[in-house]
């Protein structure tokens, strides 16, 4: 140890200097489970490397303490305080300044990186000379601001381009995406990818022996001439525009012109990156995604604190859902039996599981394993062993209740019983129960691989250790709970249902299913109504509506049932309201249609708004943000306009009723502003 380091007070580094003149400076951000690059340790690592710029070790290896990775971006909660542009851009500025010295000390530096390194913790790995990557599963590098609203702005943009080249570096800056190690080493993003063994030796070892970095060839170069950049620009532009618009996510096409236009110059670029992070960070879409981020956060805390550690699952009904949670549980790591009726049941979900871990695991020892980790259990003998048991059979009242008499009578006193079910009452099953506390609904959406919100959902007779237990089990296959009351349609289906209904009456008054996905997807939602409603199934959208339509007020189109008397289901039987082919909607002819498009949208979404308003009502979740998030994560629900409640309230609670008394005049009753809205603009008290 050398003393001038020794008696600096860190509250979140801590160095040490070893035999051979290195320095190792460790991160481990005091009071969190997590390192990120908040202010207060950016402060210190400045002062850190100004000590260093006066006393030159040889060698300066930057790693992390704790176990669950490098750094993981920089402080979000810290934007939502930055005062303004200026404000904005004097941070960014100052940790450029602070990048700059790291990458120019002349000694050799190098990060060690385990865990994610995303974001910030990766563009000050990408300012040392070399990067050590841990060889591992939860190994992951990566970029992913945009999915903040805003590009890489701590030198990012510029030091990944040097290191992978834009062909590389653009498409996965642009789409957020994050790589494992073996990746980021073919990209040139790390110099070495080693296990754990080895992790500190290698390290070493390469400011010892300080090997020439690898750099992308001549080839890079050249696509870094001004010409070619405006060539590459546009194709850049014209793939980012087949997936979002720029009105709603402006900053992948703001790195597109950052880069045309400054990518010749390292100067002028790092430059022009720190202030157009500075606009984009305080632009409405940022703010939003953002609140998205945190609204995400919130949910994964839900299950945080509980000691819970459920090791075998039991899945009953190997259909739709039954087989894809079991997959998806054995994926996570769990040892998971699956019950049905007889083996054909099960067959498919085998086969299924299969392809998902060839695609997901890749090596065949992983594979194999996971593979040995599916048991097919017909005679449900797994009950008895399981810490959690999920029923996904058919949505029949009687059938569920049977299923868990057989189940509480066989199951250990300590084991979660959950149910699928995606609309019959928690009480209509548990109160058949000896222990109706004991029943709690796991409701996953389809497909569950895809799917992250998982509704949890309780009666005021479930047992709140149990819901825990449940958020748990959720945040341990890395699902995001939302704790939801037992009510028809609990969240999800509830504001959604009576949307897509809305979108088939307007089909049945002669509108053309494009343009009514157009309005849709013009909004922001991922896919247009009449389109989800083909995607999810017209039978299980008529199943869900009719159940829903026997507790509260909503009417069946004719037309759904029609469609679905006809055997026309939606995409699984190759024709709905579209026709598919090889599994992609065909595009309809349309005829020309005079239609006013901002009071369609307005019919579309408020009727999302007004049954959301009734949802908070009824106190079907806790708050405005966990609707707001259930409606994001379960629907897609345009994330850059941060939630339907958030939508909401930036439009005027005000002018939404007096929308919703004029949709009411000419287009019924569904628009009747709902009750809520007085409590909203107090009104009521
Ligand atoms: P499914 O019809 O595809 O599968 C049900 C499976 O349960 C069948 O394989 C059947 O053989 C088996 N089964 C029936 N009775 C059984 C019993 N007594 N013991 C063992 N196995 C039995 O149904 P799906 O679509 O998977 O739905 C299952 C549950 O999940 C339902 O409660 C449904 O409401 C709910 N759900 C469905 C969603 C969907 O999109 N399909 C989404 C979310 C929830």
């Amino acid at each position: 140890m050398v003393k001038r380091y020794n008696h600096w007070k860190y509250n979140h580094w801590k160095l040490e200097k070893d035999g051979d003149d290195i320095l190792w400076c460790h991160l481990d951000k005091s009071n969190s489970s997590t390192n990120i690059l908040s202010a207060e340790v950016l402060k210190e690592f400045g002062d850190i490397i100004e000590a260093i710029e006066k006393e030159l070790p040889r060698g300066l290896i930057i790693l992390s303490d704790k176990d669950n990775g490098f750094i993981a971006g920089a402080d979000v909660l810290e934007f939502t305080k930055l005062d303004g542009k200026d404000e904005a851009l004097d941070v960014i500025q100052n940790v450029h300044g602070l990048f700059n010295s790291l990458e120019k000390l002349s000694c050799q530096t190098l990060c060690l990186i385990n865990g994610f390194c995303l974001g910030g913790g990766l563009e000050l790995a990408l300012a040392c000379r070399y990067r050590i990557a841990l060889d591992g599963p939860g190994t992951r590098l990566g970029l992913p601001e945009v999915l903040l609203g805003i590009h890489p702005g701590f030198g990012g943009t510029v030091r990944f381009i040097r290191v992978s080249g834009v062909m590389q570096a653009m498409p996965l800056m642009l789409a957020g995406r994050n790589l494992d190690a073996r990746e980021a080493k073919k990209l040139g993003l790390v110099d070495r990818v080693v296990p754990e063994r080895q992790f500190k030796n290698a390290a070493r070892s390469l400011i010892l022996n300080r090997p020439p970095q690898k750099l992308p060839g001549a080839l890079n170069k050249l696509v870094n001439v001004s010409f070619v950049r405006t060539i590459l620009a546009k194709i850049f532009r014209h793939q980012l525009e087949k997936r979002v618009k720029q009105q709603h996510y402006p900053a992948p096409f703001a790195l597109v012109d950052l880069w045309r236009k400054y990518g010749g110059s390292k100067k002028r670029m790092l430059e022009q990156e720190a202030k157009s992070v500075a606009d984009l960070i305080t632009s409405e879409t940022s703010k939003n995604l953002v609140r998205v981020f945190l609204l995400q956060e919130q949910l994964k805390s839900i299950g945080n604190e509980q000691d819970f550690k459920p090791k075998r699952i039991h899945v009953i009904g190997a259909g739709v859902m039954g087989g894809d949670i079991a997959t998806w549980c054995v994926f996570k790591g769990y040892q998971v039996t699956l019950q049905d009726r007889a083996p054909e049941f099960i067959a498919p979900v085998i086969k299924r599981a299969y392809s998902l871990f060839k695609k997901r695991l890749k090596l065949p020892y992983r594979i194999t394993a996971a593979m040995d980790s599916l048991a097919p259990d017909i005679s449900g003998r797994g009950i008895e062993k399981a810490d959690i048991i999920i029923e996904a059979i058919v949505e029949n009242t009687e059938a569920k209740v049977a299923l868990f008499k057989e189940i509480e009578a066989r199951a250990s006193a300590d084991a979660l019983l959950a149910t699928n079910t995606s609309s019959i009452r928690l009480d209509d099953i548990s109160k058949h129960l000896r222990d109706p506390k004991r029943l709690v609904g796991i409701h996953f959406f389809n497909p569950v691989a895809k799917m992250q919100l998982v509704e949890v959902v309780h009666s005021q007779n479930t047992a709140q250790d149990w819901i825990n237990k449940a958020s748990v089990f959720c945040r341990k296959i890395d699902r995001l709970p939302l704790l939801v009351k037992s009510s028809p349609g609990f969240l999800v289906n509830r504001i959604l249902t009576p949307y897509l209904l809305v979108a088939v009456e307007l089909f049945e008054e002669g509108i053309p299913v494009s343009t009514i996905d157009k309005v849709a997807e013009d909004f922001g939602m991922p896919m247009g109504p009449v389109k989800l409603a083909d995607t999810v199934g017209l039978d299980i959208c008529l199943s869900v509506a009719s159940n829903m339509a026997k507790a509260i007020d909503v009417k069946i189109p004719v037309k759904l049932q029609q469609m679905v008397d006809a055997g026309n289901l939606g995409k699984k039987t190759g024709k709905g309201f579209y026709e598919y082919k090889k599994g992609k909607a065909m595009k309809p002819a349309s005829g020309a249609y005079d239609v006013d498009l901002t009071v369609l949208e307005d019919r579309l979404i408020l009727r999302i708004l007004n049954e959301s308003v009734a949802c908070l009502r009824e106190q079907v979740v806790a708050d405005a943000d966990s609707l707001d998030a259930g409606m994001i994560f379960g629907t897609g629900f345009a994330p850059f306009r941060g939630g339907p409640m958030h939508y909401a309230k930036n439009r005027g609670y005000s002018e939404l009723v007096n929308r919703l008394i004029e949709l009411q005049l000419v287009y019924g009753d569904k628009y009747t502003p709902d009750h809520g809205w007085k409590l909203l603009t107090g009104e009521d008290d």
